[in-house]
């Protein structure tokens, strides 16, 4: 209910003749859901959407959203995502949905980029709850997994839950969740993963959330703040 409530409230959001970031997750797909209700019932018109995964591609098509690619267009108005844990300096850590490589190139392109989360989402330091994905290309699997180590991290490759052996991205990639017991410094992580030959991206976001919208209960009710 509070992601539906919150899913809802970014998709009031967007303005009509706008091309619109279209993030990945269970919270993010009820935004798609009623950006497609809006269109149908004519209270938006004109939008483009592009998708951050095969998943947001798939909705987008089921609610009706046309669909571009950044081949196509020259700036994108509006993203909204998910994330997996947000900080007091709205940096966020992406990437349970092994969509965060998609995701950060249409969410740091966005000139908005809004950002929807659960309260249970919020953390007092980066890190503290969740893992941080790393994108590997699958032959470098070995040597990031030592590195990640060697940075203080605990790696583990991400299995499928219902899938004999390891997710493999919209990319065709491996994901290892990176367990560091303390992020001092979110950017400087960030740099440091991305820099291990073979990591394709990770799931640090840094400077780039414009607007977090936090879905709780209060006296029993769903409300956005
Ligand atoms: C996808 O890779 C992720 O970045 C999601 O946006 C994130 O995991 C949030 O997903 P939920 O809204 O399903 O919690």
């Amino acid at each position: 209910m509070m992601k539906q409530e919150v899913g809802k409230a970014a998709a009031d959001l967007v303005k009509s003749n706008s091309i619109v970031g279209l993030g990945t997750g269970s919270t993010t797909a009820y935004a798609i859901e009623y950006i497609g209700k809006r269109l149908q019932s004519g209270n938006l018109k004109n939008i483009v959407g592009i998708p951050t995964s095969f998943q947001a591609e798939v909705l987008s098509k089921q609610y009706g959203i046309p669909l571009t690619t950044l081949d196509a267009i020259n700036h994108i108005d509006i993203a909204i995502d998910g994330a997996d844990e947000v900080d007091m300096q709205k940096n966020l850590i992406k990437g349970g949905g092994a969509a965060h490589t998609r995701e950060k190139v249409v969410d740091y392109l966005a000139n908005q980029f809004i950002v929807v989360v659960d309260a249970g989402k919020l953390v007092t330091k980066l890190g503290s709850v969740f893992a941080v994905p790393v994108e590997v290309i699958p032959m470098a699997l070995t040597p990031v997994i030592n590195s990640i180590k060697q940075l203080g991290g605990k790696p583990e490759l991400r299995m499928g839950l219902r899938k004999a052996g390891p997710v493999v991205t919209d990319q065709g990639n491996l994901v290892i969740d990176a367990k560091f017991n303390d992020i001092p410094n979110p950017a400087n992580l960030e740099k440091v993963l991305n820099n291990i030959p073979g990591v394709l991206e990770n799931g640090i976001f840094v400077n780039c959330a414009d607007i977090i919208l936090i879905g709780e209960v209060q006296d029993g009710k769903s409300i956005v703040r």
